[in-house]
This record gives structure tokens, C-alpha cells and sequence, in this order.
């Protein structure tokens, strides 16, 4: 499965989901997660993010792994997204800026 890491928090470009051929795409209030059981490994959505925030679940970073979990979790709860839309305000701000796990809204 591919997994939505930490840079996407604060930002949410969801240009990702525009090319999920399989809609697996769930939708928080200033992040997004992919359900691990749906994901096909297909890889489309990776190169396709403007902060680079996905990654195979093999490649995850070592200081990102709590996000395999974090996307599981978080898939079950929140709606389905397979429409692009507007970034968030200050998503060019908080691109790249490190440790925004603590700014996550549920
Ligand atoms: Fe969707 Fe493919 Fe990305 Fe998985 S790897 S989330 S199936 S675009
Ligand atoms: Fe997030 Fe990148 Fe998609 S910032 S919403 S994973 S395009």
C-alpha cells in the first residue's frame, strides 16, 4: 500500500486523488489518508503530489512510520475525497515545515 506521510498536514493539495484509479482517498479536516485494503500499489498518486508526501509503505521514513498506522486508522472514520479541490490557505507556508503531526485535526 502507499501512505500519506506528515508533509501533506496543513496543506492538502489532493491533487492524489484525481488519479486513484481505485477512489481509496479519505479526507480530514487539513489532511488526507489512503485506506491500506483498498490501494492497489498502482504508484500514480505518488509522483503526483506537490509536497511529496507519499510514500510505497516500504519507503516510509523511519520518523514517518507512526503514519502507517495513522492512515489505516484515520481511512475508517473519515469520508471518501476523489474530487481535486482548493489547497488549504497557507498550504505553500507549511510545506516542508518539520513536526506537524501536533497540528493533525480529526
Ligand atoms: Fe490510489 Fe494507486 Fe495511490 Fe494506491 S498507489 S492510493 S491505488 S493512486
Ligand atoms: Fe496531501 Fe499531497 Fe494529496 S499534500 S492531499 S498527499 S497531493
Amino acid at each position: 500500500t502507499f501512505v500519506v506521510g506528515e508533509n501533506c498536514i496543513k496543506c492538502k493539495y489532493t491533487d492524489c486523488v484525481e488519479v486513484c484509479p481505485v477512489d481509496c482517498f479519505y479526507e480530514g479536516p487539513n489532511f488526507l489518508v489512503i485506506h491500506p485494503d483498498e490501494c492497489i500499489d498502482c504508484a500514480l498518486c505518488e509522483p503526483e503530489c506537490p509536497a511529496n508526501a507519499i510514500y510505497s509503505e516500504d519507503e516510509v521514513p523511519e520518523n514517518q512510520i507512526a503514519f502507517v498506522e495513522l492512515n489505516a486508522e484515520l481511512a475508517e472514520v473519515w469520508p471518501n475525497i476523489t474530487e481535486q479541490k482548493d489547497p488549504l490557505p497557507d498550504a505553500e507556508e507549511w510545506d516542508g515545515v518539520e513536526g506537524k503531526l501536533e497540528h493533525l485535526e480529526r
